[in-house]
């Protein structure tokens, strides 16, 4: 707990502990709003993160929860003072109160559960990372999301960190698009340590690359596009392990515009702290590092820019609340970034070590696989495929 209050506060780790714990005597106390936001997947990140930023800003305006475990969500209900727990997806969906869904459930159930929200006239929907775990997920879900012209929203919270909105600021923005101008970005990942029958290692849950290292690949892309994106990626995977090929593993990208990415992922012990990063940037004349979301230093030429951020910031508050903010990102780089994990993941799969990722004839591909998908959307095999990856 020590250790937890001098990262994020005292009242986020008490928070954290009580998302552990789960004791009905440990309750969160707040202004009582209109209730209006509802959950699915009532799991620590549910716990610790959603309800806690939404309490804190907000308010208790919590509606319904649902889990598949019925502890999880009664015990999320209880501390957060949800109006109740829903029996079934169906009664939480159709509830004409509900104004905001958040999707923090398995990785594979994401796209069905939007997609079912969507369907009931949703139009706000927060879907945490991965977005989809396959390319027939994300066409459907991109479908539904232009059919219905509802606003989802992506967990990746990096983009949202300080560290990084202030590495964007310290940039020259009458030259940031100049057409030559290549990055170099690094990251480090001390990722968590997962047993072998970890839910995230099932095979359609869409391998780490979608559960952990999809946030770096966003990144990487939020970045790329404050120049503009480019328009070929050269992938290549180091492997550490063939047995475990999305563990412990070095993903390093190139550009047709020369930019360089370098992505390593080691998860060989458990981090007491939590994931544990380091960022490393250089562009035109700023070079910065990110040490875990705790401290930057910028050094722009003769200029030196020394921040400490307390609590820890990894954007995940500013994440959380986009649905009640104006100013986001563009979703656009949430398609691509998908897009790219996906290919990784592919890539993981097969253990391959070198392929080429065309972003425009990729989007071009994808935009055409939407285009047919949402002519087709009416027919009863779509609802019952969407049924079927729900159960
Ligand atoms: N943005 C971030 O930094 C970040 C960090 C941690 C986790 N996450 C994401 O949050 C989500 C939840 O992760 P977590 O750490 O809370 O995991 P968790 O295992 O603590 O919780 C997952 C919950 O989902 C429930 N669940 C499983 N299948 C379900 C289904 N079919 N329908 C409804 N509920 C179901 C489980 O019972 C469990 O309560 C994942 O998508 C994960 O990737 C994001």
């Amino acid at each position: 707990m020590l250790r937890f209050r001098s990262l994020y506060g005292i009242g986020r780790s008490i928070n954290k502990a009580s998302g552990r714990l789960r004791h009905p005597l440990l309750r969160s106390y707040g202004f009582k709003g209109k209730p209006k936001v509802s959950i699915i997947g009532c799991g620590q990140f549910a716990f610790s993160t959603i309800g806690f930023f939404i309490r804190k800003t907000k308010g208790l305006i919590f509606l319904n929860c649902y889990d598949i475990d019925a502890d999880n969500a009664k015990s999320l209900a209880h501390y957060f003072r949800f109006e109740k727990v829903a029996p079934s997806v169906e009664a939480l969906l159709s509830n004409p109160k509900l104004e905001i869904l958040y999707i923090a459930s398995n990785h594979a159930t994401h796209t069905p559960y939007a997609i079912e929200a969507m369907k009931h006239g949703l139009k706000t929907i927060y879907l945490e990372k991965p977005i989809s775990v396959t390319e027939e997920q994300f066409v459907s879900l991109i479908a539904h999301k232009r059919k219905y012209q509802a606003t989802l929203f992506a967990g990746y919270n990096r983009p949202y960190a300080q560290a990084v909105r202030k590495i964007y600021t310290a940039l020259d923005q009458n030259t940031i698009k100049q057409k030559d101008a290549a990055f170099s970005m690094n990251f480090f990942i001390s990722g968590h340590q997962l047993s072998d029958d970890h839910w995230y290692r099932r095979p359609e849950e869409g391998t780490r690359v979608c559960g952990n290292v999809g946030h770096w690949i966003d990144l990487a892309i939020h970045i790329l596009a404050w120049r503009n994106l480019p328009k070929q990626l050269q992938v290549q995977v180091a492997y550490s392990n063939l047995e475990e090929p999305d563990d412990n593993m070095n993903i390093t990208m190139t550009s047709d515009q020369g930019d360089l990415i370098s992505i390593m992922l080691s998860a060989r012990s458990e981090p007491f702290e939590g994931i544990n990063e380091t960022v490393n940037f250089q562009y035109q004349n700023v070079i910065a590092k990110v040490s875990d979301f705790r401290e930057l230093t910028i050094w722009k030429q003769d200029k030196l820019i020394k921040k400490k951020f307390w609590p820890k910031d990894v954007g995940h508050k500013r994440a959380i609340l986009q649905p009640f903010e104006t100013e986001n990102r563009d979703w656009s780089e949430v398609e691509c970034s998908t897009l790219l994990m996906l290919f990784i993941t592919q890539m993981v799969r097969q253990k391959t070590t070198s392929a080429t990722f065309e972003l425009e004839s990729a989007l071009a591909e994808f935009n055409a696989l939407v285009a047919i998908k949402s002519k087709s959307l009416l027919t009863t095999s779509n609802v019952k495929n969407n049924a079927e990856q729900l159960k």
